[in-house]
Parts: structure tokens; sequence; C-alpha cells
């Protein structure tokens, strides 16, 4: 199969272009397209062989179940049941944006969709090619983040290519993803919400807006015997080839680590990255300032990751940030990558 990349205007896309993309949605292919978070790798949600093609694509097991993305509110009754009255204050909030909320399905979702669960995670994105492409398929699209299993989320249409040439017939390009990771996951079918994955809403303005919500032990370090509520947790995500080690502790106590660590490391031959947050005096083969906002970070880290295995690093040596705001959801995609976590002392 031979992989179009269609460059789209994101701020005035070509209806032309969203609707040749929309007619293969339609027609049961995949299309991969950007969101404000990750691109995702798009078909029909209610159309069991369509989705069936985005497990085959990215070599994803089948319990994994992907997020249905929707255009219009109303689509949230035709994709779920038992809806609480919470969603309403959600959406009004959050939606559309980078928040995803998991739901009694409805009859129509197949349960490929769902990786066999009866509940199905929906959100609706901001990104406005990602809306016009829902609204112009005339239905909701599954889509996953559209790297091949295993490997960081693709935050450009370079990235999407990286994983997936020849394996789907279709990229919409429209530049880098805004957030750059991928949308916080928060379960609603139990009386307190659940926070499932950290993402770009963070946890405090979830708390200011609904009040109590919980974390899932899993998030907190909790391995054993836990009953896993969203599949998505036991893989291993996120993680470059390269090896990555997080070193936690205060600014000046993290860096001398890191050129302490780095000299180790050259001395046993060994390519060596670095991502900081902001400029200090490092000797490596590759050093990212990421910084100096979170916001930055976030949205630079994947693609830190691509380019440093693509320069062949053996270990990247990443400074860690506080857990709060966007900086749950970065150390969240930091923990899962790390081979080794330190504190510098
Ligand atoms: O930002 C995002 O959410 C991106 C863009 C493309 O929208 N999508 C994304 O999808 O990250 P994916 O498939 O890579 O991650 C979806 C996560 C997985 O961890 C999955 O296990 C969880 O959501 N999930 C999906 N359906 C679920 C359900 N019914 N119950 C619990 N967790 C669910
Ligand atoms: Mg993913």
């Amino acid at each position: 199969m031979r992989t179009k990349i269609q460059r789209v205007n994101p701020k005035k896309p070509e209806l032309t272009k969203i609707r040749e993309a929309a007619k293969l949605i339609r027609s049961g292919g995949v299309v991969a397209f950007p969101t404000e978070t990750v691109y995702g790798l798009g078909a029909d949600a209610l159309n069991a062989r369509a989705v069936k093609k985005i497990f085959v694509a990215k070599g994803r097991p089948s319990d994994n179940p992907l997020i249905v993305h929707i255009s219009d509110e109303d689509d949230l009754a035709k994709l779920a049941v038992d809806i609480p009255n919470v969603m309403k204050k959600i959406s009004r909030r959050f939606w559309p944006g980078p928040l995803t909320v998991v739901l009694k399905k409805s009859k129509i979702v197949p349960k490929i969709t769902t990786g066999g669960l009866d509940t199905v995670a929906i959100r609706m994105p901001e990104n406005f090619i990602a809306t016009l492409l829902i609204r112009e398929a005339h239905t909701p699209i599954a889509a996953p983040s559209a790297n091949y299993f295993g490997r960081p989320s693709p935050t450009t249409a370079e990235h999407v290519l990286e994983d997936m040439d020849g394996r789907i017939g279709l990229i919409l390009d429209g530049g880098s993803t805004k957030i750059g990771i991928e949308s916080t996951v928060i379960d609603l079918t139990a009386k307190t919400p659940i926070l499932l994955r950290p993402g770009g809403v963070s946890v405090e303005q979830l708390q200011k807006e609904l009040g109590k919500i919980k974390i899932h032990p899993v998030l907190r370090g909790k391995k054993a015997k836990i009953v896993y509520r969203s599949p998505g947790m036991k893989y291993k995500h996120y993680s470059p080839d390269a090896q990555v080690i997080l070193v936690e502790g205060s600014e000046s106590k993290v860096s001398q680590k890191i050129i302490r660590l780095t000299r180790e490391l050259k001395k046993q031959q060994k390519r060596v990255g670095i991502v900081c947050i902001t400029k200090a005096r490092y000797n490596a083969d590759a050093i990212k300032i990421v910084g100096p906002s979170y916001q930055k970070f976030a949205a630079s880290l994947f693609g830190v990751f691509r380019e440093f295995d693509s320069k062949k690093i053996d270990v990247i040596l990443v400074q860690a940030v506080p857990k709060k705001g966007i900086g749950l959801g970065i150390m969240n995609r930091l923990e899962k990558a790390a081979y080794k976590k330190i504190k510098a002392r």
C-alpha cells in the first residue's frame, strides 16, 4: 500500500481534502489525522471491519480499547447509556478538548472498538481538522494514537509516516500538535470519577470542576493484584529504543548528577542524550532543552525521543518535573518509558 500525505491548512482546512479523507473513512479505510494532543489513527468506530484494520496497522493487542471521537455532543447519547449528570458539567467545561470519558457503551458500538469491554471511551477533540473530518464522515471515528504499538505517540505527520509507511492509505498533515501528550482519561461508570490516565487536562482542573476524583492505584505505582480498569495501563508504552534514565531532585543536584552520569556513560562508550528544562553546561552527544514551561516540555517530549533514536543515542538522561498540572502527565509518560529512576543527592 502506498501512503499518501495530504498537507492541510490547520487554520483553514480545505474542505475538498477533508471530504476525500472522510470518504475513505466511510468506505471502511484508515486515515491518520492530527488532534490537539497527538496524531490519531482513525476509522469508522461503528464498522467492525474498519476498526480491525486499525489494530492490524498499529500492531495493537485486541484487548486494548480505542477512543471514539465525536464532533457533536448529540453523538454521546448514541454511543453511551446510563450517562451520569456530571457529564453535562464535563462537556460544558472541557469539550472540545483533551479529555476522554469512559461510559457504559450502547449496542451500536462494536465490541472490537472497546476491546471486548462493555464500556466505551469518548472524546470530542478541539483540533479543527479532526472535528471537520468527523463531521464530514458522518460517523464517530475510533482512533488510538497513530504510532506503531510500543513506540512514542506521534506529534507530527512525519512521525506517523515513520511508523505507518505502507501500512495505511492516507495521512492528513496539519503540522505539529499543540499539547503533545495524550488526552486525560476518566472513568465515569463509578460513583466518584476515576482518573485512568493523566494528560492534557490536569487533575487540578478536574477537581475544581467535579470536586472529588479518585486516582487509579496503578497511577500511584501499585502493581499487584489490582483489576485493570484500563487495559492500556498494563502495556509498556512510550518507549524509545534508547534506555531512559529519569533523574529526580533539586535543579542544581540534578544537573550535577547528570554531569557525573554522562561522564561514567561516556567511559562505557555509550552515546548519551540529555533532556533538560533550562540551559546547563552539559557535554553529551545530543542535548535538548524542552522548557522553560512544562507545556513546552509536554509538546516536545515524544519528538525528542524519536529524534534521539534516529541519532542512535544509547542512554537518555531526563530531568524529572513536579507532578502538578501537565507535569503529572509528563511524569506518567516518562515513568513508563524509564529504565531507571535515580534520586540526585
Ligand atoms: O489524546 C488522545 O487520547 C489520543 C488522540 C488520538 O485522541 N488517543 C489516544 O488513544 O491516546 P490510545 O488508544 O493510544 O489510548 C487510549 C487509552 C488506552 O490506554 C486505553 O486502554 C484507554 O484509553 N481506554 C480506551 N477505552 C477504554 C475503556 N472503555 N475503558 C478504559 N480505558 C479505555
Ligand atoms: Mg497510544
